[in-house]
């Protein structure tokens, strides 16, 4: 395993993330959430801390499982408003040059035809810098939003989403052949027609007809990130994630995570050790101990609890509303993310969470532990995670935005760099390269993806 840990900030497009209530903080620039200058600023000190991508999650349900509404939802600004964060990308990328931005988008609500080109125009925009976290989506108010009859039962979801995969590796792989963009300026041939394809599919939920309107972009398929670990969202990330994001709060469950998602990629033919690793964590970072915790108290009295729970409730399908602070949280199987109730309840059969303890823990940075301390501490800190769990890195959240990751970057990177475990500087090349080095652009076999571009390169279809 590599000593280099990977950071990839973790964002919305929306007044709140997973720090409810801290946009109301003094030194909080999130209430200009929908101006570019934001994001482009935010992208440079990035950058500037060698940081992977920005990852943003997205999604268009509400927040409505608290109290049997939005309102909770609504008052708090809980990912609510949220804009669409692919349009973000191409502005950031006009600033940073390295930087990789990893996109949330659902596999339930956009026909793969569109969503592919939408990918491949990114990958050509960024150079190659694009990435994308699949998502499955459970809430039901999205599926009414856009016209669909109720959210599929979870583990349909992932066989939906297993069959838009095939589709969109054939877009972006095999439609255009290597070279079909011929672009000669003597013969005026843009595109040679031979080596451009139609793809057909026939399947159990979607059935497309149509040539990709891209041609080849830097990385063909974008960088494959997923978050979800039931044992159908394993199966899920062995067979298709580069990267998977995992959120839990303590290191046991994460290793036990890391493990099997590896075991179920290396019984797949996959090399386990591709397959990289980036737990949630928030980092409150100080110059010395005593004032990170002055920091950490100072944050303690802007967030939201009521907002912390709202948020737990959406993802659990559990109305937490209804319980006192007392009361131990326990487990319940939902259609929803499985992996969240279960964190906090089964699979650690030593602790039993009460729902105040819940709503303190989930108040900053959601699910993921927050590591407090001087720079040293918090390097010992993310270092000893990594050592236990087997993680090639974090997706660090955020309280104060952007107050976390400026800290972060000029406290904690120089003393990671420093002790040798973080990138002085970025690899040449797209994202892909970035993480897995010179050569590796596209996915190669045994990766799926890979052999729908192999086939067209071997039997060219004059058709
Ligand atoms: C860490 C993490 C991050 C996620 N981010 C998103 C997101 O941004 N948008 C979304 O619609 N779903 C998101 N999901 C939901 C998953 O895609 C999936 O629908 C859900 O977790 C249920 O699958 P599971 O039971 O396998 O975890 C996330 C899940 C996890 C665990």
């Amino acid at each position: 395993m590599s000593k280099e840990i990977r950071i990839n900030a973790f964002l919305a497009f929306a007044p709140t993330h997973l720090s409810p209530g801290l946009w109301a903080h003094p030194r909080d620039r999130a209430l200009d959430y929908n101006s570019l200058s934001l994001w482009t600023d935010l992208a440079r000190t990035a950058e500037r801390g060698g940081y992977d991508a920005l990852f943003f999650a997205d999604g268009i349900s509400q927040y409505d499982v608290y109290g049997g509404s939005n309102a909770a939802g609504v008052r708090w600004g809980l990912q609510f408003p949220r804009l669409d964060p692919l349009l973000l990308v191409s502005a950031m990328a006009q600033v940073t040059e390295h930087l990789g931005f990893a996109v949330t988008s659902s596999v339930s609500y956009e026909a793969p035809f569109l969503f592919a080109r939408r990918m491949s125009t990114l990958d050509h925009l960024t150079r190659g810098r694009i990435g994308w976290n699949i998502v499955t989506s459970f809430g039901q108010s999205g599926s009414r939003a856009i016209g669909q009859p109720d959210a599929r039962p979870h583990d349909e979801r992932y066989d939906l989403a297993d069959e838009y995969m095939e589709i969109v590796y054939r877009l972006w792989e095999e439609s255009w052949q290597d070279g079909a963009a011929v672009r000669d300026r003597d013969t005026r041939v843009f595109a040679d027609p031979a080596r451009v394809h139609e793809i057909r599919h026939e399947g159990r939920f979607f059935s497309m007809q149509g040539t990709h309107y891209s041609e080849p972009s830097p990385q063909r398929t974008p960088l494959l990130y997923q978050a979800g670990t039931s044992r159908r969202g394993k199966d899920f990330a062995a067979r298709h994630a580069e990267c998977v994001f995992l959120s839990s709060p303590t290191a046991q469950l994460v290793a036990r995570d890391v493990a099997d998602v590896r075991a179920r990629a290396a019984a797949l033919g996959r090399d386990p050790a591709s397959v990289l690793f980036f737990a949630l964590a928030t980092v409150i970072v100080a110059p010395t101990s005593e004032e990170a915790q002055a920091k950490w108290q100072d944050i303690q009295r802007h967030v939201s609890l009521e907002g912390a729970l709202a948020l737990f409730s959406r993802w659990s399908g559990i109305d937490l509303s209804k319980y006192s602070p007392d009361d131990p949280l326990r487990y319940v199987k939902s259609e929803g993310m499985q992996s969240a109730i279960e964190a906090f309840t089964v699979a650690d059969p030593e602790r039993v969470w009460t729902i105040g303890e819940l709503a303190i823990f989930n108040a900053i940075g959601g699910k993921g532990p927050v590591f407090i301390g001087s720079p040293t501490e918090v390097a010992d800190a993310l270092e000893s995670w990594k050592a236990q769990t087997g993680i090639d890195g974090f997706n660090l959240s955020h309280a104060l935005l952007p107050g976390t990751h400026e800290d972060f970057v000029d406290l904690v990177v120089p003393e990671l760099r420093r002790r040798g475990v973080y990138k002085q500087d970025y690899r040449a090349g797209t994202l892909r390269e970035k993480l897995y080095g010179e050569g590796h652009a596209h996915l190669s076999a045994p990766h799926p993806a890979a052999s729908h571009r192999a086939a067209t390169i071997e039997e060219p279809d004059h058709a």
